[in-house]
């Protein structure tokens, strides 16, 4: 019998699927310490299971969709019935103040949306009962909250944290600490938190913004929860909309027409409630 002597070395790194494996695990006992999670997690694991994902490639053809439709904010305003007497923007020292805190944070997390078309909706439809989805630094609920001051409104957003990014304490940064009397933060999925965001308006708001889960199946199951509690007349507002078909989809299955916003190379919808 002949033995063999040759020796394997311990491999300086871990091969590839391996490291894959251990994050994949990581991701697991991330959601796993959080049960109110657990619902959106069941919605990950079906997705990747039926290949629901598959939308995600028609990402080209939602992009030149909303190209060829985008118009400027005041146009699309109009478009939807509403008037602007005077546009009225966001305080430009609000944003560097903003931009000191986000980085004082040492944190990175999502990208803003429209500050602007945020702040100027709210002013124009007179909203005072507002729920997003996505905060990470909070830009849009700064945007927000600068308009529903003079409304005399509320903002109520919902945001889950990026997995494993130790981010939570962060989110939210922006938001001036004298300005959080009139908003809340549901620190949860969209699964869960969009139905808390609605009861606390007792199930009736007069504008939405979704920054949250940009895939298909997101948009999906956040944009009708969201669209039947807006009250006639209320701004539905969703970031992202080149990133796959759900906004097109959504306001065809609505069988309305809806207006889009080049922002800053994405493309933002806009639909208003008959
Ligand atoms: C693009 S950022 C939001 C940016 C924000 N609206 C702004 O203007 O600053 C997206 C945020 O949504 C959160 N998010 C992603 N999927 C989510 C989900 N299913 N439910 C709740 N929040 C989610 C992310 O963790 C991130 O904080």
């Amino acid at each position: 019998m002949s033995i063999d002597h040759t020796v394997i070395d311990a491999p300086a790194s871990l091969p590839e699927p391996d490291a894959a494996m251990i994050e994949k695990l990581k991701t697991v006992a991330w959601f796993a310490r959080r049960p109110r999670f657990w619902p959106h997690m069941a919605a990950l694991t079906t997705q990747r299971l039926t290949g629901a994902t598959r939308h995600e490639a028609q990402k080209e053809a939602a992009a030149a969709w909303a190209a060829a439709r985008a118009v400027d904010i005041g146009r699309a305003f109009a478009a939807l019935g509403i008037a602007e007497p005077t546009p009225r923007p966001l305080d430009p020292a609000l944003i560097d103040d903003g931009e000191r805190r986000a980085i004082r944070s040492g944190v990175r997390m999502g990208g803003p949306g429209d500050l602007d078309l945020i702040h100027r909706a709210i002013l124009a439809i007179d909203a005072s009962r507002v729920v997003e989805t996505g905060v990470a630094y909070g830009w849009s609920s700064l945007a927000a909250l600068a308009a529903l001051r003079h409304t005399d409104g509320r903002l109520v957003s919902v945001d889950m944290p990026y997995p494993k990014m130790g981010n939570e304490a962060f989110v939210g940064i922006v938001v001036p600490d004298e300005w959080r009397t009139r908003w809340t933060l549901i620190r949860e999925p969209d699964r869960n938190g969009i139905h808390r965001a609605l009861a606390a308006f007792d199930g009736s708001v007069d504008l939405v913004h979704y920054d949250s889960d940009k895939t298909y199946t997101g948009r999906m199951y956040g944009y009708p929860l969201l669209w039947r509690a807006l009250a006639s007349g209320g701004l539905f507002i969703s970031d992202d909309i080149q990133d796959n078909f759900g906004f097109r989809d959504f306001a065809a299955r609505l069988g309305l027409n809806p207006a889009i916003v080049e922002s800053g190379g994405k493309y933002v919808g806009l639909l208003r409630k008959p």
